[in-house]
């Protein structure tokens, strides 16, 4: 048996501290705005490489904080991909702009640059490039047409902490890095928290106040902001594992390792790495002609797996006001229909990676 991730394994190696900075949280009945998230925010800026982290209730409140700041409003388009969680084009809809999507290159899953330009209309006001699975989008193209076009860059880093494109990490390329600390994460706390990266110190205040009631002091609020803040519960349990996750994506890397050697020449389209870019494998994603027999053959066999995602975004009710039919994304489709995730996280063993990989085998012969 084979589980798709293992919380209780990481946190049944952190008791010890997670018990003492839970209890230290309830001891000093400090819940919100406490001194754990400042500490989170100063760590995670560091770990990323950049100047601000500001943290948020959840991924989906990054986006949304971050559509905010960059004043993205009805009329604006705001262009992603068709392949991705629903919360990337959420955000945009709910800030009352509409989400234009740019087909997937098939080789990363990320946005192809060869079609982000005639995607470009007098309304576009932001790019929300997707580092899916925990592989880089390509941005030195996407930075370039930015600037030609005068758009902002809103980075979708939910699936990628950590991840490097040309030696800098994601969410320090663009105007915002959006992040997601869902449990299930490369880092996850234990309930929904996000966080927000920037190098631009006006972007810093402007997301700590909509974060906050539109307030940096107590009673006095300069704008309109919502209650979108991290827990502080939530950033002192983060705080015990932000040291370990170097650590832990250089496990999801050698657990990928393992898999991709196990799994040559079995038929399957293995996950490739572009050019100067190091991945984190949020999700180690195969494809194969059959996967609906293979996830149930691998079901059978005791081995969790999941399919990110069944359903492209364009092809979803939720947007079917946007105008999109079948075929209008034929590789995001395409990949829909033979993508399958195999289990993944650190604490994986080699023996676990060569069951899933043998039973794979299995199947395909
Ligand atoms: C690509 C992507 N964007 C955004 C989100 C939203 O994050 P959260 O669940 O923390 O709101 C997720 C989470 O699954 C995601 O995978």
């Amino acid at each position: 048996m084979v589980q798709f991730v293992d919380l209780k394994a990481q946190h049944d190696s952190l008791r010890r501290e997670l018990f003492d900075a839970i209890t230290n949280v309830i001891d000093n009945s400090a819940f919100i705005m406490g001194p754990a998230i400042k500490e989170l925010e100063k760590n995670f800026a560091d770990f990323c490489g950049c100047k601000h982290a500001i943290g948020c209730s959840s991924g989906t409140s990054a986006l949304n904080l971050a559509l905010w700041a960059i004043e993205v409003g009805p009329e604006d388009e705001v262009i992603t991909i068709p392949h991705t969680f629903i919360a990337t084009t959420e955000a945009i809809c709910v800030r009352g702009a509409k989400p234009v999507f740019v087909d997937i290159d098939p080789a990363t899953y990320t946005m192809d640059m060869s079609k982000l330009e005639a995607a470009i209309t007098p309304k576009t006001k932001a790019i929300i490039p997707v580092h899916l699975y925990g592989h880089p989008t390509d941005m030195d193209p996407l930075l370039a047409i930015a600037k030609k076009h005068g758009l902002k860059v809103i980075e979708d880093c939910a699936q990628a902490h950590g991840a490097e494109y040309k030696g800098r990490r994601v969410g320090t390329m663009g105007d915002i890095g959006c992040f997601s600390f869902f449990p299930g994460k490369n880092i996850g706390a234990m309930g929904d928290a996000g966080a927000m990266t920037t190098n631009d110190d006006k972007l810093a205040v402007k997301l700590n106040k909509l974060r906050n009631h539109g307030r940096l002091g107590k009673y006095e609020h300069e704008m309109i902001g919502y209650n979108e803040r991290i827990d502080n519960l939530q950033a002192a349990i983060l705080n015990v594992k932000l040291p370990h996750l170097n650590d832990w994506n250089a496990l999801r890397r050698k657990h990928a390792a393992e898999y991709a050697e196990a799994l040559d020449g079995a038929g399957v389209g293995l996950p490739s790495v572009a050019d100067g870019c190091l991945p984190v494998y949020h999700l180690f994603v195969i494809r194969h002609p059959d996967r609906d027999g293979l996830q149930k053959f691998l079901k059978e066999k005791g081995i969790a797996t999941g399919v990110h995602y069944p359903l492209p975004l364009h092809m979803q009710p939720a947007h079917s006001d946007l105008g999109y039919k079948e075929g209008d994304f034929p590789e995001t489709e395409k990949a829909s229909k033979e993508i399958i995730s195999l289990p993944m996280y650190p604490e994986m063993t080699a023996k676990m990676v060569s069951e899933v990989a043998e039973a794979i085998k299995e199947f395909s012969s």
